[in-house]
């Protein structure tokens, strides 16, 4: 419909009762009708949260406040809102409904707010890591589609902390990447390289997120993990991360990304792997197998999902461009 045709009524004297549905009018203009739907549902949520909690004009305050200081940190390198989301658990749950994986396909985790552009491409067999107190670490991995064959020339960025906890990005006189790369898959869909034992890091808790932590008596720990990321056209983006099995913080993350299917034991090389690939018998090995969908399965199962969970809610939606819509009568 032609925006300038739609009759908006004089709004004035709202009240607590009709002040949403008088919002939602009034943002009912916008032409997208995914924006529209996202924006009705935004508007909703936001009004009903205000009027079950009776929310006080002084917590409002400290609402704006809080996410004013959100803001203020974060910088090139340092991305607080990521955090913020990823404390609250909402990274989680969007990965999970945008990226739905089938049985038997690798699951994702949170992105994190520590991946970087500036990662070097490596060739198979490198080092990624140049810390020498870490414990080197000889990881093997393998990559297929959902019917078992190999996937040639995925890009895959690897990022992890070194050995104190810490990633390159958060010291000061950062000259380069350390402790990421990206690699191919070969056309057997193998990609190996040389990294370091993964350790438990707390999240950056000097800002606003880490002091509401502490207020909610949280600890700002994530267990060890290697974060994994894989890209080529044609197949879901997928995001994720392999845990360390018996971690301290394996069932306490602060932000909620540990899977079962993404948890691992640190192996040791035997003789033939330690021939293959070049490193001492005994050396600490990590090997892990990944299945990537491709997009067309995972259009399939996003859009079955969404009407699956808006049908439970009550909405009659059609799927455009992947997303819901509301159903036009
Ligand atoms: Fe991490």
């Amino acid at each position: 419909m032609d925006p300038s045709q739609v009759k908006i009524p004089p709004m004035k004297d709202l009240t607590v009762d009709n002040i949403t549905e008088n919002v939602i009018r009034i943002n009912s203009l916008c032409e997208d009708a995914r924006m529209k739907y996202v924006l009705e549902r935004l508007v909703t949520h936001l009004h009903d949260f205000v009027r079950e909690t009776r929310l006080s004009s002084d917590e409002w305050m400290t609402g704006l406040r809080f996410l004013t200081e959100v803001g203020q940190i974060c910088t090139d390198v340092r991305q607080e809102f990521i955090l913020l989301s990823d404390v609250l658990g909402l990274s989680i749950l969007v990965d999970s409904i945008d990226h739905p994986k089938p049985a038997g396909s690798t699951d994702g985790t949170v992105l994190g707010p520590f991946h970087t552009h500036d990662a070097e491409e490596m060739r198979a067999g490198d080092a990624m890591s140049h810390d020498p107190s870490g414990e080197p670490l000889l990881v093997v991995c393998s990559l297929r589609d959902m019917h078992g064959r190999p996937i040639d020339n995925v890009k895959i960025d690897i990022w992890e902390t070194d050995s104190s906890g810490h990633y390159d990005v958060q010291y000061p006189g950062r000259e380069g990447p350390d402790g990421r790369c990206i690699m191919r898959s070969d056309r057997d869909g193998i990609f190996w390289f040389k990294a370091i034992t993964p350790v438990p890091y707390p999240i950056p808790h000097d800002g606003p997120v880490g002091k509401l932590l502490k207020k909610l008596h949280r600890h700002p720990y994530r267990p060890s993990h290697m974060h994994f990321m894989f890209e080529k056209e044609g197949y879901d983006h997928l995001i994720t991360a392999l845990y360390l099995r018996n971690d301290p913080y394996e069932t306490s993350d602060a932000v909620f990304g540990v899977k079962d299917s993404l948890t691992v034991d640190i192996g040791k090389a035997g003789p033939d792997i330690a021939q293959k690939y070049s490193v001492p018998e005994g050396h600490a090995l990590l090997t892990y197998d990944f299945v990537l969908v491709s997009d067309a399965e995972t259009s399939e199962l996003r859009a079955k999902n969404s009407k699956i969970a808006l049908d439970k809610l009550g909405r009659k939606v059609q799927i455009v461009n992947g997303l819901p819509v509301p159903e036009l009568d």
